[in-house]
């Protein structure tokens, strides 16, 4: 586990920014790319796929979250997410639950060159998660 390892932020950016080169995303023409840095080491990317069911769009960091279990899985303790003009955006609701997945509160979301991350815990207070589960089933 490389938890204590220091955040490789550059390299990040720059493979958030190339992920938006692989966005699928004719209809609302906001590319998105995302990659994230996990407790193996490993950078894990994703990009958006719009559908013409609009609501079936799959975000970024969804692909992000498959490209993770791709490659064996991992916690997430960083990650990078940016549209298509470079800049950061934040995750969506949705993709605030997926990440809380795979990183839980301390994951470290990029806030920009400069600015310190958000940390997911901000983003997504009091979230439902795995442990949860153990502790609420009737049986
Ligand atoms: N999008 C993402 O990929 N991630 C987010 O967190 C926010 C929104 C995508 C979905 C859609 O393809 C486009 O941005 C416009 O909503």
């Amino acid at each position: 586990m490389n938890t204590s390892k220091e955040i490789p932020w550059s390299e990040l950016r720059v493979r958030a920014v190339a992920a938006t080169q692989l966005s699928y995303a004719p209809y609302s023409k906001v590319t998105v790319g995302a990659a994230g840095y996990t407790s193996k080491g490993d950078i894990v990317q994703g990009s958006n796929v719009e559908n013409a069911s609009y609501g079936l769009t799959l975000c970024a960091e969804c692909s992000l979250v498959s490209d993770l279990t791709r490659v064996g899985g991992a916690r997430l303790i960083a990650v990078s997410i940016v549209a298509g003009d470079h800049q950061p955006i934040t995750p969506c609701g949705r993709c605030r639950q997926l990440l809380f997945e795979h990183g839980g509160n301390e994951l470290q979301i990029d806030a920009g060159e400069g600015k310190n991350p958000l940390l997911l815990g901000e983003l997504l207070p009091g979230a439902f998660g795995p442990d949860d589960l153990g502790v609420r089933r009737n049986s």
